[in-house]
């Protein structure tokens, strides 16, 4: 990525690139991502979380809505992703507005996800200050049981966020900290500038 023509115009196509050279590669978790939300009066807050879809309609990643992030993101419904994929040398830094996912689009990735974290899904308050670590097994045996033989459904307090991109940079390290930056920046709806950043 010497010159910016070797890079798509698209950057969700340049994404797609980079995330399957980081699929390839047989990175561990290729598709953990930094979170970084911030709440009304600016302090922000991280944490990693898995990104389930990208496609041009944006980044997305499923949660609890009664969370800190979900707190902070209905105050304030803006973030940013980093990814770092460390034996490509690459990383890629993604901002913009926040939405939730459509219900039925959440009810189809939580039912295909494995019983255990459905059942986990109902029973913690995530981000909520709890007794003890039995209290959270005992909620799980109780509901486990309460719900045996039967299919388990979303529960209304979590659900996917999608991250609507008006930035994306694409980072190569260089020799001599002489690193690439190609900042993409939404101009209009599917229009895209591309500039190249110092490192
Ligand atoms: C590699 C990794 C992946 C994670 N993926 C998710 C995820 O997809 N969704 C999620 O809610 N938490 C995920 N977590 C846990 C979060 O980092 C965090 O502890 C949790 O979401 C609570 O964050 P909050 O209190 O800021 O809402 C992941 C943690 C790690 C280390």
């Amino acid at each position: 990525m010497t010159e910016n023509q070797q890079l798509d115009p698209d950057p969700f196509k340049q994404f797609t690139r980079w995330f399957a050279d980081a699929e390839q590669a047989g990175l561990p978790l290729h598709n953990a991502m930094t979170l970084a939300t911030a709440s009304r009066a600016g302090k922000p807050s991280a944490r990693m979380v898995l990104l389930k879809e990208a496609d041009a309609r944006g980044f997305v990643f499923y949660t609890n809505y009664q969370g800190r992030k979900a707190r902070e993101l209905k105050e304030n419904p803006f973030a940013a992703l980093v990814f770092y994929w460390q034996p490509l040398s690459r990383q890629v830094r993604v901002e913009g507005a926040v939405e939730r996912v459509p219900a039925d689009e959440s009810d189809r990735y939580f039912a295909s996800r494995p019983r255990g974290h459905q059942l986990e899904a109902h029973v913690s308050a995530q981000s909520q200050v709890i007794k003890d670590r039995v209290f959270l097994e005992e909620q799980f045996m109780v509901f486990t049981q309460k719900v045996a033989g039967q299919e388990v459904p979303r529960p209304a307090h979590w659900g996917g966020y999608r991250l609507i991109p008006d930035t994306l940079e694409f980072w190569q390290e260089g020799e001599h900290r002489l690193h690439d930056r190609l900042l993409y920046r939404r101009i209009d709806n599917d229009q895209w500038v591309i500039e190249r950043l110092a490192p």
